[in-house]
């Protein structure tokens, strides 16, 4: 499913930065540079994508991923809007991520997620991840973090 009945999964543009800088912030709590955003969307457009209400425009979600080297793919940053979770945005985000992956290739996606960030860890368990490792310390607050793997087929 790539989209569902109050969404569309579209590439990001740089029109929608503000939009996806203020969703970093209400979803994540945390600042990303905004030239992160450009630079992705440049290097691997099928990598940056975002989830619209097309009746209002508004974004709702988005997901930016990288392809490293070899077949190894990595989920950099994912985040929904709090008041759109919870009715497939993301499921819709990461299957299209994944997709995307699997025609360039990709054979692992990785992610890295905050170890008490129990609801997405057990959002990406039941997307095929598996915890693989521990990054001690790996957040700017001390927090730990999972590395999480799935291979594609
Ligand atoms: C993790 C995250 C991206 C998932 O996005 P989401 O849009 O809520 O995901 P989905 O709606 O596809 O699935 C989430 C849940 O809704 C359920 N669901 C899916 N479609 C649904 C629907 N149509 N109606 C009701 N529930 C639905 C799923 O079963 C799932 O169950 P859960 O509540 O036990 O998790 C989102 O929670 C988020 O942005 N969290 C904060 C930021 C974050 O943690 N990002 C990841 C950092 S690594």
């Amino acid at each position: 499913m790539f989209s569902g009945p109050g969404f569309v999964i579209e590439p990001f543009r740089p029109g929608d930065l503000v939009s996806v800088l203020k969703l970093v912030q209400r979803s994540l709590g945390e600042e990303i540079p905004y030239a992160f955003f450009l630079q992705m969307s440049t290097l691997r457009p099928d990598y940056s994508l975002i989830a619209r209400d097309p009746a209002t425009r508004a974004v709702l979600g988005f997901i930016v991923g990288t392809k490293e080297a070899g077949h190894e793919g990595r989920v950099l940053v994912f985040a929904v809007d709090p008041e759109a979770q919870g009715q497939g945005v993301g499921h819709a985000l990461l299957a299209r991520l994944q997709r995307s992956m699997l025609l360039q290739d990709v054979r692992q996606v990785h992610l890295e997620v905050r170890a008490d960030n129990h609801r997405a860890i057990e959002f990406y368990r039941r997307h095929g991840f598996s915890v693989t490792g521990l990054q001690e310390a790996a957040y700017k607050d001390g927090a730990d973090a999972y590395r999480m793997m799935k291979p594609l087929h």
